[in-house]
Formats: structure tokens, sequence, C-alpha cells
């Protein structure tokens, strides 16, 4: 019997889970641990669950309508709604910064260009 279960792997967070085949991006995500902040649970209306697939030519389904919609021409560059991406073969998707982190990344980088600014 065909095995129907592919690996997912989330960067940056070096996390993977193997999933069935036309599992969503959102649920594997789930499954593996990572974090991914959503407001409408999968309805396409928060747009925050956007992935960026680290090849367009990867392991899930193309888009169907509504999410071509949604996405438009961010499609060219992978991106996809986790919650409507479906899963058809290995895949390595980037999740996005968690904006809290990136807050305090943003903080301490003004602070280091600070430091070198008045030491030299
Ligand atoms: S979870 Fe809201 S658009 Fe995907």
């Amino acid at each position: 019997m065909p095995d129907d279960r592919f690996t997912v792997s989330f960067l940056p967070e070096g996390k993977s889970v193997r999933v069935r085949s036309g599992t969503t991006l959102l649920t594997a995500a789930r499954s593996a641990g990572v974090h991914i902040p959503v407001r409408c649970e999968g309805k396409m209306g928060c747009l925050m669950c956007k992935v960026t697939l680290n090849s367009v030519e990867s392991g899930v389904l193309p888009p169907a309508e509504g999410e071509r919609r949604k996405l438009g021409g961010s499609l060219e560059q992978g991106v996809r709604l986790a919650c409507q991406a479906k899963v058809c073969g290995e895949v390595t998707v980037t999740t996005p910064e968690d904006p809290l982190k990136r807050a305090v990344r943003l903080q301490l980088e003004r602070q280091k260009q600070a430091d070198e600014d008045f030491w030299g």
C-alpha cells in the first residue's frame, strides 16, 4: 500500500511533522507545535496565516480560486494561506516572525547600532 504521508518542515523553527496528503499547512503546523496566530480559523478572513513556500514548485496543491483572489501577485513569491494550502508532497515553509519577537529583535538591532556609533 502506498504511503500517503509527507514531511512538512517549518522554518525558522526547524520543526517537522509527517502528515497525510490533503492536510492543510495550518493543521500540519499545529501538529508540529509551530504556532501560527490566526483569527478566522480558516475562513480566509484574517489573512494572518500567510506562509512562504521555500520552493514554488513544492508539495502543496495549487490554490483554489478563493485563495488565488486573496493572495494575487504574492502567489508568485510562494506565499500561501496555511489554512487553505493542502499537502501533496514533501514541503518546507517559512512561517511569519512572531510580532513580539520581531519588536525585540528590531530593538536589539537599533541598540547595537547605537552602541557601534557611540564607541566606534
Ligand atoms: S486562518 Fe484566517 S485566513 Fe487563514
